[in-house]
């Protein structure tokens, strides 16, 4: 059984302080939820703040972006070895970097691979924009982010990966996918692409996680569908009781509540 995940994107909100208070107000209601992979991913400034708030919780932690190159002349940028022993995590290709950033799947596949050699755990954001949404080409674009992203990622390596299908129009929009969307995105085409790639085996074993306006009351349907192994949450992990109640949905509806 693959197991579930709930991760937090806070993007650009909090300050270091705010973070670590955060986190140290999140533990206590997470806390049980053990048979969930719990995930806070902070602004990089915060990220040793928050580590230390989260020690020995059982919490990881994660970055936003990752550099490919250990070091350089690369102004503003914080590279995946940096980031070796303070995260547990980092999330690649999300589609806010993609636009805003000019993160190309080329850098994408780049960065997947120095996570992993950096014994980080890339979570690989892929998914379509409205206009291509609407042009019925999800499938096309998600297709060819995830095989761009994974190139010459091998089989061993797998295992470390959690990709993360987020539709760009329901990003921070109060938009949802229904979960008949997500899961035919996630099963018919990134799960499909894996198992093209690696086999039904390696595909099988491969967490792919939701996002885009993902909220406690509308968690469930998403939990529901076997295909989708939990989430990428953005606006409702700023809030500790909507982030909580994320965790124990998924808990309750992908491990039976065995742990809450
Ligand atoms: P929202 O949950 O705010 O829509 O953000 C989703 C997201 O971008 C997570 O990475």
């Amino acid at each position: 059984m693959r197991v579930p995940v709930i991760a937090g994107n806070w993007k650009m909100h909090k300050s270091v302080a705010e973070s670590a208070s955060f986190a140290r107000e999140l533990l206590p209601s997470i806390a049980a939820y053990e048979s969930v992979e719990r995930i806070v991913a902070p602004t990089f400034l915060a990220l040793t703040a928050v580590a230390e708030a989260l020690r020995g919780s059982g919490v990881g932690l994660s970055a936003q972006d990752a550099h490919f190159e250990p070091q350089g002349a690369f102004t503003s940028q914080i590279s995946a070895a940096m980031l070796k022993g303070i995260a547990s995590h980092t999330i690649i290709g999300h589609s806010e970097c993609r636009a805003w950033l000019g993160e190309t799947d080329e850098r994408v596949n780049l960065k997947v691979r120095a996570a992993l050699s950096c014994d980080l755990t890339p979570i690989v954001a892929v998914g379509e924009n409205l206009q291509q949404y609407e042009a019925g080409q999800t499938f096309a674009v998600v297709g060819r982010q995830v095989r761009a992203a994974l190139q010459d990622v091998g089989t061993a390596d797998m295992s470390r990966v959690i990709l993360a299908y987020e539709p760009v129009w329901a990003i921070g929009t109060g938009r949802n996918a229904s979960a008949e969307t997500a899961r035919d995105a996630i099963g018919d085409c990134v799960r499909a692409t894996l198992a093209e790639l690696y086999g039904a085996s390696i595909a099988r074993q491969v967490r792919i996680l939701y996002g885009g306006s993902v909220k406690p009351d509308n968690m469930s349907q998403y939990m529901a569908e076997q295909e989708i192994d939990g989430a990428l949450v953005g606006g409702a992990s700023l809030n500790v009781s909507d982030f909580a109640a994320l965790v124990a949905i998924a808990a309750r509806e992908k491990t039976a509540g065995n742990n809450s």
